[in-house]
């Protein structure tokens, strides 16, 4: 094994690595996105799926992923290539590199218009426009929100121009520290959220709603979304934990760490699932609202208790926080690829995936107000670039890592690399990596489209 560390850095430490990976993980997934496909999906049978995803794929993926990206050192398309020759194993896995960068690509131009949505509610809430709120009052400033193209692209501009910043300047420098900080305050705020909610009367009727079996709203697709949102809120099946893995000391054990990363986030996605439903019920909205579901229920609540107007400004200016870091670990494959392959500075590699990810993006911008008519197969643009990312090339993506680290790579070296030497961890791994994984997401993927 090569142990010399990548050309493009290394993390100062484990806890470095594990708070980078967390930012990754921790982001617009938990908070916006769980609880409003939750809602969509009728509540627990999906929380339950989702858990049970996160527990029997995610967490041996995410080991396999930092794991090849350790051996590799490189982009994931790089690491793939050189990992897959070694093996003797044939040139088209790194297909599997290419795919997973095309991916985060195309994921980071809607990330970057819904990291949009959370910069303009900071400026709401400053303004104190969420004193007071009723329901109905917060659905009304929503819509106005996404109901103009010029303010959804204003903000998603700023947005992509602050993740161009940091990634043109190089990933670790400001990212230790802002999770080090950042991450607490915002479980901290989640949790004042929860306990508000606690207030409202209808706390146990969102606990049930959360953790009730009920599979009555339970759908195929509801499976497969549940599968693709355990991906996409880990950040896994596209390379963005194998480009950080490559930084990742020698020292570290990957088990353990990605257990880590693994609960805190399965951790903040529940905590905002608490904090949210008690006040859909409260409040008489509509838990299957969809993307506008926090926005529709937070200010709300904000509106509501004392201090909410610097408490509202706090949260959503962690949540942009936490959807930054997670947007740097989108694009960083795509731009680590330009640097590698057609050596450029990356400022400028970081300029060019910016500018089409940014142009890209107003496909999604619109997607909520001029082109919102606009459907095929009764789903938006972003709609289906959602489920496109999410659902398909996602979780195809990881079983392919999987398939790879568990069929191509000898035993012997994924053993040491996990430093898994005693007890039944590895066997555990193994079954997961080689027969779980791609039975699991190959039944569920031939369930949605019918198959079976
Ligand atoms: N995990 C992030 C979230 O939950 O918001 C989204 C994400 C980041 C997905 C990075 C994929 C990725 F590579």
């Amino acid at each position: 094994m090569d142990h010399s560390p990548s050309r493009h850095g290394q993390w100062s430490s484990r806890l470095a690595f594990i708070l980078a990976a967390t930012g990754s993980a921790v982001g617009l997934g938990n908070i916006w996105k769980f609880p409003y496909i939750t809602g969509e999906n009728g509540g627990s049978a999906f929380v339950l799926v989702y858990l049970l995803c996160v527990a029997a794929l995610g967490v041996p993926l995410m080991m396999a992923e930092v794991m090849l990206g350790r051996y590799g050192k490189q982009t994931p398309i790089n690491t793939m290539r050189m990992l897959a020759k070694k093996a003797q194993a044939g040139q088209g896995w790194q297909f599997l590199g290419w795919a997973g960068t095309l991916a985060g690509f195309l994921i980071l131009t809607y990330y970057s218009v819904i990291g949009g949505w959370t910069l303009g509610y900071v400026f709401y809430a400053v303004s104190g426009r969420f004193s007071g709120l009723s329901g109905e009052g917060a659905s009304g400033l929503f819509g106005n929100f996404v109901g103009s193209p010029l303010v959804q692209v204003g903000w998603h501009t700023v947005f992509m121009l602050m993740t161009m910043w940091i990634i043109s300047r190089g990933v670790r420098r400001g990212l230790e520290k802002a999770v080090t900080t950042l991450m607490p305050a915002l479980v901290v705020l989640l949790l004042i959220m929860v306990g508000y909610a606690m207030t409202t009367g209808f706390f146990l009727k969102g606990v049930a709603f959360l953790f009730t079996p009920d599979f009555s709203h339970f759908s195929e697709t509801s499976m497969l979304t549940a599968m693709g949102h355990a991906f996409f809120t880990l950040s896994l099946g596209m390379g963005a934990i194998m480009m950080y893995g490559a930084y990742v000391p020698e020292t570290t054990s990957i088990g353990t760490t990605s257990l880590v990363i693994a609960i805190v986030d399965t951790v903040v996605a529940l905590l905002a699932g608490l904090a949210i439903f008690p006040i859909v019920f409260a409040h008489g909205l509509e838990p299957g609202a969809g993307p506008s579901l926090i926005f529709e229920t937070l200010p709300v609540a904000f509106g509501d208790i004392a201090g909410g107007t610097l408490l509202g400004t706090l949260f959503f200016v962690l949540l942009m926080i936490a959807a930054w870091t997670s947007s740097i670990s989108l694009v960083e494959p795509a731009v680590t690829m330009l640097i590698e392959r057609f050596n450029v500075t990356r400022l400028q590699a970081s300029a060019w995936v910016g500018l089409t990810a940014w142009l890209l993006g107003f496909a999604t911008a619109f997607s909520f107000n001029v082109w919102s008519e606009v459907t095929v197969l009764g789903m938006t643009f972003f709609d289906h670039l959602d489920f496109l990312t999410s659902n398909l090339m996602l979780p195809l993506g990881g079983v392919g890592i999987a398939m790879f680290a568990g069929w191509c790579m000898t035993t012997e070296s994924t053993r040491t690399a996990l430093g898994l030497h005693q007890g039944p961890w590895y066997s555990l791994w193994l079954f997961l990596i080689r027969f779980v994984a791609p039975v699991a997401v190959s039944i569920v993927l031939l369930h949605a489209v019918g198959a079976f």
